[in-house]
């Protein structure tokens, strides 16, 4: 985020609060130095797209060549309307239906497969259909517990232990497996508990090496949500993986793809979240400031413990006091309780940091209040992506049944 505190008032006065803003040179910037990290000529970025579907930053994206990760038939449907060559999206769903995945095949979207019924399923309906196989590494890896989902009860991917029951689906099914996926969770630091996933899923390649084409080491990587936080070791993974991939291909004398599947890491720094204080009062023990917001715009708080840095944007050089910050609604709301914050009045903006990925994504209109605005900033210049949401947009599904 290179963005500074003059530009984000800016924003603030001309589009309102509460207000996403995303900056564009930071998200080519991220995409630039994955890219860098992994110099291999078959290496591919799919975005997962469900941290931030905004159509404008697809199309950012996409412009650097990535693909998208998709996970339900409205992300498949807002990616192709984005523009993006269907060949460059993957749908890789967990218990979806089977209509979504019609819709994956009657577009030729890359199928990821993590349940055997819907192998089945594929196979009667698409006879020869090419697969990619998810599996369930068994390894327990990320951030808070409900970000991890590689470990083998976790509902996602196919089970490890039946490895042998797949193998006999493939057989008898007419499917082709040409690739191997998974997904070890969100929020992973260590490069070690990558690099054993990482030689879990050359093994399933390797078993499953017939018409293989894919290896999908899927997302999950780090980033600081303050100065000094841990983060992935990018440029160390990299390394590994290359080597290890290279080696892996000249051993196979098979072209293989290497595809990544980042979300946070490529828009999670690049966003930021403006409010504006509404009051605050001074207790003995502690001042409350609240803010016009809530989890119903911001709900990683609340529901994973997450850190957003904030900063008072209005008074930068005040003195800084420890604020329990929460939000309008009539529940708890809290989004943070133990930061240090530049003294804080009513009418301040206050901005959150690391907003970019699953921020706007998770807002919701509870209490009825609408969803925020999102500003997309790119060379400097600022463009309105998404209108705030109005009442009339809200009720737009509700049906007078004449009761
Ligand atoms: N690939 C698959 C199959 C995934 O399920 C996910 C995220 C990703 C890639 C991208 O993971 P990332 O690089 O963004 O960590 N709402 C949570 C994050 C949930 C992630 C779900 N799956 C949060 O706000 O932290």
């Amino acid at each position: 985020m290179n963005l500074d505190a003059s530009h984000l008032l800016g924003y603030a006065e001309k589009y309102g609060t509460p207000l996403y803003i995303y900056d564009g040179n930071a998200i080519l910037g991220q995409i630039h130095k994955l890219k860098s990290w992994f110099p291999i000529p078959e290496f591919r970025v799919h975005f997962a797209m469900k941290a931030l579907t905004n159509r404008n930053v697809l199309k950012l994206v996409n412009s650097t060549g990535c693909g998208f990760d998709t996970v339900s038939i409205e992300e498949m449907q807002i990616a192709l309307s984005s523009g993006v060559d269907p060949a460059d999206v993957n749908f890789t769903p967990s218990g979806a239906e089977r209509e979504e995945y019609l819709f994956a095949i009657e577009h030729g979207i890359g199928l990821h497969v993590d349940n055997l019924d819907m192998l089945e399923f594929i196979a009667k309906n698409k006879p020869g259909a090419e697969v990619i196989l998810r599996f369930n590494p068994a390894i327990r890896a990320g951030g808070h517990h409900q970000l991890q989902v590689g470990d083998e009860d976790s509902k996602f991917g196919l089970n490890v232990r039946e490895t042998e029951v797949i193998a006999d689906y493939v057989r008898r099914l007419d499917v082709k497996v040409v690739g191997v996926h998974i997904h070890v969770g969100s929020d992973i630091s260590t490069v070690e508990k990558y690099f054993e996933a990482f030689e879990f899923l050359l093994q399933k390649a390797h078993e499953f090496r017939k018409d293989l084409r894919y290896i999908n080491f899927g997302g999950g990587y780090k980033v600081a949500y303050k100065p000094g936080d841990h983060e992935t070791d990018m440029h160390e993974l990299g390394r590994m993986v290359t080597e290890r991939f290279i080696r892996f291909q000249e051993t196979h004398h098979q072209p293989m793809q290497l595809i990544m599947e980042p979300g946070k890491f490529l828009v999670g720094q690049a966003g930021v979240f403006l409010t504006q204080a509404t009051t605050v009062k001074h207790f003995r023990k502690r001042s409350i400031a609240y803010v016009n917001s809530g989890f119903n715009h911001l709900i990683r708080p609340m529901y994973y413990g997450a850190y957003h840095r904030i900063e008072n944007l209005s008074r930068p050089g005040a003195e800084k006091d420890q604020y329990h910050i929460v939000g309008y609604l009539c529940e708890t709301d809290t989004f943070s309780s133990n930061q240090e914050v530049a003294e804080i009045h009513p009418g301040d903006i206050l901005a959150f940091y690391n907003a970019g990925a699953y921020c706007y994504m998770m807002a919701s209109n509870y209490n009825s209040r609408v969803r925020p605005a999102e500003i997309l900033v790119k060379d400097g210049k600022d463009y309105l992506i998404r209108r705030r949401e109005t009442l009339q947009d809200m009720l737009a599904t509700e049906v007078d049944a004449g009761i």
